[in-house]
């Protein structure tokens, strides 16, 4: 981890950050002369008004839009070939997207399945997409999943109950206008959630066994943006201090976990959200201290890096270094108000060997930085019970 003698790559969209940036995508549109552009957009999103706006600067550009926002959270299977046949129907030939995680992840699953011609769920994997993607420009809502720069895209396959991950460079997108302005329209949970999840992030890039000396760089920048800026953009939505911290905290940890991958909180939140349909960022949230527990005595100086960068809500009498890292985070967590357990959200005892099994599966277990077993992650799920 982090030797100089390993080789690494680093991949990243075009980037361009700062309020405002997302009425830009017009310009965008006329550099890469498109015509016929597919917007996709969910309805939260649209109800915010961004989805709109969005159309009106690619309209202005002259290009026709054909809207796709039949996109749920935790994006399926069925959503993708549908928005795919309607992309082909209409002959587009850019996908521009303005959402949180859901949409980007949707889009990315359009894009792939248009240029190979094949269904979504034949892709799962690593380095499985033969063909770009046509054009696709991103306009994250959320400060939180950094789909909009990474190489990841999460797709829900409704027939298995299963989250699959497709991680390729033929995912990443080609422009990303991240705005942090676009974010204030969250509601104080969907702050918490995302931007817990930003904090995983950050968190799994930085002790995973791809870690570089370029993604240790974001992660750790990102930890400390979370940390300073996540109850202040919950309690003050409008505060575009905190909103920017936020946004650029999440932009960190996605070129940080886009390139050095996850780790078991990843792996296991995704079992659960196929499974469950829960709430991505607030499986993450739930499952982080445990993992932490469950890695802390591979990676100790990593944590300590983590350590000196979360400021604890209120002191820990703890001596013990791992569990006073796994004190301020429970605390940063239930600050930000996601008190619930897995329990009460209806997982059982029963369930937690099929959860196991499916997360023992996911891509993001290989860069754990302690190699579990199955035995492992059925423990660590019933603690989180
Ligand atoms: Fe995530």
């Amino acid at each position: 981890m982090g030797n100089e003698t390993v080789i690494r790559k680093f991949v990243t969209p075009e980037i361009v950050y700062g309020v405002g940036a997302s009425s830009l995508v017009g310009q965008y549109i006329n550099t890469y002369g498109v015509e016929r552009v597919m917007v996709v957009s969910d309805p939260g999103v649209m109800a915010a008004g961004w989805t709109e706006k969005v159309i009106a600067g690619v309209t202005d550009a002259g290009a026709n839009v054909v809207l796709f926002s039949g996109v749920s959270a935790n994006p399926r299977d069925l959503e993708v070939m549908q928005g795919a046949e309607l992309y082909r129907a209409h002959r587009c030939d850019a996908i521009v997207v303005v959402g949180g995680g859901s949409p980007i992840d949707c889009a990315k699953g359009i894009g792939i399945v248009v240029s190979n011609n094949c269904h979504i769920l034949e892709y799962e994997g690593v380095d499985r997409v033969a063909l770009p993607m046509p054009p696709l420009i991103c306009i994250p809502t959320t400060a939180g999943t950094s789909a909009d720069v990474s190489q990841f895209a999460i797709i829900n396959d409704t027939s298995r109950r299963l989250k699959i991950a497709i991680i390729s460079k033929s995912t990443v997108p080609d422009v990303a206008l991240i705005d942090p302005s676009t974010t204030v329209t969250m509601d104080p949970y969907l702050t918490a959630c995302t931007g817990m999840d930003a904090l995983v992030h950050a968190v799994e890039a930085y002790v995973s066994n791809a870690a570089s000396p370029l993604t240790d760089l974001h992660a750790l920048q990102a930890i400390r943006l979370i940390c300073a800026n996540l109850l202040t953009a919950i309690r003050e939505p409008d505060n575009m201090v905190a909103r920017d911290g936020m946004m650029l905290g999440s932009l960190e940890a996605g070129l940080a976990f886009s390139n050095a991958s996850l780790g078991a909180v990843h792996a296991m939140a995704h079992s659960l959200g196929g499974m469950y349909d829960f709430s991505h960022g607030e499986c993450n949230a739930l499952l982080l201290e445990h993992v932490i527990r469950f890695n802390y005595d591979t990676v100790p100086g990593r944590y300590r890096d983590i350590a000196a960068l979360i400021k604890t809500v209120t002191p820990s009498s703890s001596c013990d270094e791992c569990e006073t890292l796994v004190a301020s985070i429970r605390d940063l967590r239930i600050s930000a108000g996601i008190t619930t357990t897995f329990g009460l959200s209806g997982v059982s005892s029963g369930m937690i060997p099929d959860l196991a099994y499916k997360a023992m599966h996911d891509p993001c277990i290989v860069t754990n930085p302690r190699r579990p077993t199955q035995q492992d992650i059925e423990e660590i799920y019933e603690r989180a019970l």
